[in-house]
């Protein structure tokens, strides 16, 4: 039995027999593939995409979805985590998708369980699905040709999982990762370019994946306010003019902090398009690791 838990649970090659399987997934027709198959969802942290998604998705394909809702569950009744899931499982259901905001959580249920679990989000660490739709949205607009293309991921990099997943996942496919942030919001490591302004990279940009600042996960308060960091880190009509990148969001979009409105509506930018994709991915991934 196979989990998903980071990109990094797939090959290369499974991702692109996921990718043959979400382009078939794109005409949204309702099919059997999964009937009689239920998928249970938890999620501690708040969601619209991943979890109408992975929703949407299940249904697709014929599955039927339980929603355990976390706010009056019997964790507030001070059962732990691990016998939540644990009395889950003993109803037998096929897949649970859970998105927590402790890194690491859901790998640590592996072993109460005999379904797979489905990563939708730990903390800062690891988002796969979004990951893997923000490739398939990259690989299907440069028709495969990922290899040498160059990425610039803007924004709250140290906070974000989305970013998280992304640089780890991008350069399996020969995708160049550039971070540009200001100082509070860099990653750690140094295994990636880092810049401090867009302006510094911008001509070289094959894709643009803005993110969201991540307010939840900051302790402090960076920025008098979100204004004056979109001054520096807002996309705007003028970068899009400048350079003919591909523009990426995972959502939720704060509207002239991450992009301008204008940006938004331009024709290279692909925001709405990743929210299908995500919808076909997942079903891909459902299926893959429900039927094996
Ligand atoms: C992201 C998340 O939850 O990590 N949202 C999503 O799933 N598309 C990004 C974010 O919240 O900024």
């Amino acid at each position: 039995m196979q989990h998903l838990i980071r990109t990094s649970d797939f090959t290369k090659e499974e991702i692109l027999d996921i990718f043959n399987d979400a382009r078939g997934f794109l005409d949204f027709k309702p099919c059997d593939i999964l009937k009689g198959k239920i998928i249970v969802t938890l999620f501690f942290e708040n969601s619209t995409r991943t979890r109408s998604s992975f929703e949407i998705a299940a249904k697709r394909l014929g599955a039927e979805v339980v929603n355990l809702d976390v706010g009056t569950s019997s964790q507030k009744k001070g059962e732990t985590m691990y016998d939540t899931v644990a009395n889950l499982n003993a109803m037998k259901p096929d897949a649970i998708v859970i998105r927590h905001s402790v890194h690491g959580l859901p790998e640590s249920l592996i072993g109460y369980v005999d379904c797979p679990i489905i990563n939708a989000g730990d903390g800062r660490h690891s988002h796969p699905t979004q990951a893997l739709l923000d490739l398939f949205t990259i690989y299907e607009y440069f028709e495969g040709k990922t290899d040498g293309k160059k990425i610039a991921i803007v924004g709250d990099v140290r906070n974000s999982r989305v970013a998280g997943s992304n640089r780890r996942l991008l350069p399996r496919f020969g995708i160049d990762v550039n971070l540009v942030a200001p100082d509070c919001f860099k990653y750690e490591g140094n295994e990636y370019k880092q810049f401090d302004k867009i302006s510094d990279v911008i001509d070289d940009m094959d894709v643009i994946m803005a993110l969201r600042s991540q307010l939840e996960r900051h302790n402090i308060t960076y920025f008098e306010s979100l204004q004056e960091y979109a001054k520096d880190f807002c996309i705007t009509m003028e970068h899009m003019e400048r350079k003919d990148f591909l523009l990426l969001h995972p959502g939720p979009v704060n509207r002239n902090v991450d992009i301008s409105d204008d940006a938004l509506k331009h024709p290279r930018c692909k925001v709405l398009e990743q929210v299908t994709n995500g919808v076909a991915i997942r079903a891909a991934i459902l299926k893959k690791l429900i039927l094996g």
